[in-house]
């Protein structure tokens, strides 16, 4: 029983068999004896036969055990049975006052008027739905629509439960592409999927990795003939010309740097350590405005979090630099909502365009030269700081702020501060 379809069927007919089985007995408790319409007749019949009786010999009639009274009987007289005896009496061609009455506690009785104003008064046989029927019934419907409900309630969850299994994977696909490993198991068609699934991502993995390793292997390559050149430059003769060359190789030799780093940081595997994000975020902020970047800090709150210092030194220096320049000016807070840390960035720059937001961390990600004044880079710091944030199972996100600027956001899950060292 591994397809979903078969599962499905089995449920469904489970359920409407056990519905069926359930409000047929319930039906057969209730809808007991004949309707009136079946018996009032021949009874109306029987009736006007014992009034001839009576009215023929009145003494032999009572001698043989008929009630007559001078009125009919005490009781709720029950008005559409009454009517519907008088309509069955007509019919029999003895039409005839009469009144059919129920007795408070239980009994149905039919009283007949005679010529001379009296009246038989006979028990009759239970017409009609006993009383408090509708109490039955109002329970019959109650007992299928609670048993429909529960039986579809369960059957619905017992379905969708591998579906909410892929439905959690596909919520948790990261912004690399890819996603946790689903478990291969349940019905078929689940299956098939969730293995599509995890071959998906092993697949968008393996392109993520050799990416990185053509980033660092052009990054490599440069660097010969980058070697070259400086020697080549150190012979120019125009002191002005030589310095411009050198400049740029310099500059070259930057982002050769980054890009063999940027892999470096996916394979770096160093150790943990508690470290205070606070002070790091302080250090940062007080060496980059030596360098004359326009950095603020607004709040800081301590902060230890379980990671590596050098690394997230750098990935949030990259973040820092980027708003105080791309970003024109930064301010930066250290804050612990929850059993948080995080470092929230924001610029007063032009952001980034909205529908390229969800390639900043691509490695090589600049946008539109024209729009760069001269920042040096190679867009590969946003890739960088996004490696290591991952690296330490935190997280990276920036969204555009209104009017104008960026906010970064960088969150990790909060260490223990016992062991915090600065
Ligand atoms: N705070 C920011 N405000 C506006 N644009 C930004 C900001 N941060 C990054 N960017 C854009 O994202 C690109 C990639 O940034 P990054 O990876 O650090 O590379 P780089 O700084 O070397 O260009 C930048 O070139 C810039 O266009
Ligand atoms: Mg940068």
């Amino acid at each position: 029983m591994k397809s979903l379809g078969a599962r499905l069927a089995l449920l469904l007919l489970t359920a409407i068999v056990l519905v069926v089985i359930t409000s047929s007995f319930v039906a057969s408790l209730v809808m007991r004896g004949p309707r009136p319409e079946v018996t009032m007749e021949p009874m109306a019949r029987q009736l006007s036969i014992l009034a001839k009786f009576a009215e023929a010999d009145k003494a032999a009639a009572i001698s043989a055990g008929l009630v007559i009274a001078p009125a009919p009987a005490a009781g709720r007289r029950d008005d559409g049975l009454s009517d519907f005896l008088m309509e069955s009496l007509r019919r029999t061609g003895e039409p005839r006052e009469a009144t059919i009455s129920r007795k408070p506690r239980g009994g149905t009785i039919a009283s007949l008027r005679l010529p001379d104003g009296n009246w038989i008064v006979m028990p009759i046989s239970e017409l009609g739905p006993p009383p408090g029927g509708w109490k039955i019934l109002a329970g019959w419907l109650g007992l299928i629509i609670t048993g429909s409900v529960l039986i579809s309630i369960f059957a619905a969850s017992k379905i969708m439960k591998p579906l909410r299994l892929l439905e959690r994977a596909s919520a948790e696909i990261g912004p690399d592409g890819t996603l946790p490993h689903v478990p291969e198991t349940g019905p078929g068609e689940i299956r098939v999927t969730a293995r599509a699934l995890n071959e998906l991502s092993a697949r968008v993995k393996a392109a993520t990795e050799s990416r990185m390793r053509l980033v660092a292997a052009a990054g490599h390559d440069l660097r010969t003939p980058m070697t070259r050149m400086r020697l080549r430059a150190e012979f120019i003769k125009d002191d002005e010309d030589r310095l411009k060359w050198l400049a740029d190789l310099e500059e070259l030799d930057t982002i050769a740097d980054s890009a063999i780093g940027l892999v470096r940081e996916e394979i770096s595997k160093d150790s943990l350590q508690c470290i205070r994000l606070d002070t790091i975020v302080a250090n940062i902020v007080t060496e980059l405005t030596t360098m004359g970047m326009d950095i603020r800090v607004s709040e800081l709150q301590p902060s230890t979090i379980s990671a590596g210092r050098l690394a997230i030194t750098r990935a949030l220096r990259n973040l820092l630099i980027n708003a105080a320049t791309h970003g024109e000016s930064a301010v930066v807070t250290v804050t612990h909502p929850g059993d948080k840390a995080v470092v929230t960035i924001v610029d007063t720059g032009p952001g980034i365009p909205e529908e390229r937001l969800s390639q900043v961390f691509e490695p090589f990600f600049r946008i539109d030269m024209a729009r760069q004044r001269s920042f040096p880079g190679a867009g590969l710091g946003m890739a960088i700081a996004k490696e290591i944030v991952s690296r330490f199972e935190g997280e990276i996100t920036v969204r555009n702020r209104q009017p104008r600027g960026l906010e970064q956001l960088v969150a990790f899950k909060m260490g223990s501060d016992k062991l915090a060292a600065g």
